[in-house]
């Protein structure tokens, strides 16, 4: 178990435009390993780019919990995108807000998998957005500089 603390707006590195990966070795394994388990420690989460748990280095993990399951993207380039959708997004570095951001409807992703096997997404709906907005991390974009709307989180009553 290697939960990691995630780093919240106001972090430098959540600013920084992420390095690409040059050599999938044991560093990089453990790297992925670490955000898997820190993903999965999160009840609410979908999605965790590396510079979240301080690593600036461009590596996402996805699960929405779907069919799919994880989802592990090395160098990860958006390749062709197409249309417009408008989501309510949150996001584990901002815990209390969340807000209306348009995004392209569809993407094509590549990346290479920790196999080292070049792989393509035709993605839409909500992993359309989930990627754009996990690159979006690798570049020291967040969801926040992005938003039409922000508004606080709704508390859960108990
Ligand atoms: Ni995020």
């Amino acid at each position: 178990m290697s939960k990691m603390e995630i780093l919240v707006a106001g972090n430098p590195v959540l600013k920084k435009v992420a390095k690409p990966v040059a050599k999938i070795d044991k560093r990089i394994k453990n790297i992925i390993k670490n955000m898997t388990d820190t993903l999965y420690g999160e009840s609410n989460g979908i999605g965790l780019a590396a510079p979240q748990i301080g690593i600036s280095e461009r590596l996402v993990v996805i699960d929405l919990g779907d069919e799919d399951g994880l989802r592990i993207m090395i160098n990860p380039v958006i390749v062709s995108k197409e249309g417009s959708v408008q989501m309510c997004e949150g996001c584990l570095s901002v815990p209390d807000f969340e807000g209306d951001v348009e995004r392209f409807a569809t993407v094509e992703c590549q990346y290479i998998t920790p196999e080292g096997k070049k792989e393509i997404v035709n993605a839409e709906g909500l992993l359309a957005v989930c990627i754009q907005h996990e690159l979006d991390h690798l570049d020291g974009i967040l969801f926040i500089d992005r938003a039409t709307s922000i508004m606080p989180k709704a508390k859960e009553v108990e």
